[in-house]
């Protein structure tokens, strides 16, 4: 999605860089901190009750995710994907898309969904300017795949979003799968087979020890590398390039030409050095790392305008120099990170 021909485009040179020299291209922007979910590792039930973050006092309005979006792009931010919670919660997500699709700049808004809303809401998502969307997913065993939403998914109701989006046209669909080890690992070579020259991408991604609530432990992480070597013992693989510098996923293809597979791998290799991205979640705050503490209110400004909101995103960006994965094993790594169903991933 392109912007119109009449707005002048941003220039890159407006963006600026944080300590360490990375610039600001991307940001993750939630829309919600509801979810119909309560993935163990995420949001578990017993920790989180069914009722949290539905109610709306602090959420963003439309209005002031568009000035949010606009003094983003101004900083040179192209890339932009909604999540939440699950976003397509979200009254109306549709009528957001279409005003943030205008923006001068942004050249690309994605969806970060649990897919089970996605069925009725693809074509209209298509038709208001949204260009790809990822699915998460981690089991393809109907039982297996309630037990990693907290009881709560039906793998029918996503499989069927998925069809509804490929039919609204969306053409890249990716499919995320966090793995634990003991857990679902014993999903993925299913989850390969399923979608094996479907022309949908799945991705496996490491389990994180985001947020305060998921018991995470190394021992429960399968690294990419066993992953990839599992896959590829049966169908084998070639490594691709990434498509662009900053690509989060290591990118493989199958040999026999049924497509390609992903491994984010956020323990065993670090990408911090590649980090362009900012994240804000739905009440506000601005969170310079996934393994942030703590997030930077940006309501006061936003009610000052995009030139304000600008210039406040500037400034925490400036002061940026987070590198937490790289650190996680070092002394004195912050333990305090925000809960990854507020910034949504
Ligand atoms: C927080 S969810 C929000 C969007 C939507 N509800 C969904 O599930 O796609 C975004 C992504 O974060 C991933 N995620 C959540 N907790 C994680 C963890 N501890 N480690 C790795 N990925 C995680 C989810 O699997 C999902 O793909
Ligand atoms: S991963 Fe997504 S679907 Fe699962 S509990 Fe978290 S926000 Fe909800």
């Amino acid at each position: 999605m392109n912007a119109p021909a009449s707005h002048s485009m941003p220039s890159a040179a407006a963006s600026p860089l944080d300590m360490r020299g990375r610039p600001l291209r991307d940001l993750r922007l939630s829309v919600i901190e509801a979810c119909n979910f309560r993935c163990p590792y995420c949001m578990p039930a017993d920790r989180v009750p069914d009722d949290y973050g539905f109610d709306s006092a602090t959420r963003l309005s439309f209005d002031e995710i568009e000035t949010l979006v606009r003094g983003f792009a101004q900083l040179g931010m192209h890339k932009l994907r909604l999540t939440g919670g699950e976003p397509l919660l979200r009254k109306n997500l549709p009528t957001l898309i279409q005003r943030l699709a205008r923006i001068p700049g942004l050249d690309d808004i994605a969806l970060t969904t649990n897919g089970s809303l996605l069925a009725a809401q693809a074509r209209a998502l298509r038709e208001a300017g949204l260009g790809r969307i990822t699915v998460s997913l981690d089991a393809v065993d109907p039982a297996r795949y309630r037990d990693m939403t907290g009881g709560r998914g039906e793998i029918g109701h996503v499989l069927a979003g998925l069809e509804a989006a490929r039919a609204a046209g969306f053409e890249s669909i990716k499919i995320n799968c966090v793995v634990e080890r003991g857990i679902n690992d014993d999903q993925v070579l299913p989850l390969v087979s399923h979608f094996r020259g479907t022309g949908h991408v799945v991705r496996f991604i490491e389990f994180m020890d985001v947020g305060t609530c998921n018991e995470w432990s190394r021992d429960r992480v399968v690294p990419s590398a066993e992953l990839r070597d599992r896959i590829a013992a049966r169908w084998p693989l070639r490594a691709l390039e990434a498509n662009y510098r900053g690509e989060v996923a290591s990118r493989y293809a199958f040999e026999d030409g049924q497509g390609e597979v992903g491994f984010v791998s956020s323990v065993s290799a670090p990408f911090c050095g590649d980090c362009h991205r900012a994240r804000v979640s739905a009440d506000g705050r601005l969170y310079t790392c996934l393994f942030a503490g703590e997030g930077h209110d940006l309501r006061p400004a936003l009610a000052g305008g995009v030139d304000a909101l600008r210039e406040r995103v500037s400034s925490v960006w400036t002061r940026r120099r987070d590198r937490y994965s790289e650190m996680r094993d070092a002394a004195g790594a912050s333990r305090k990170h925000v809960e990854m169903f507020l910034i949504g991933g």
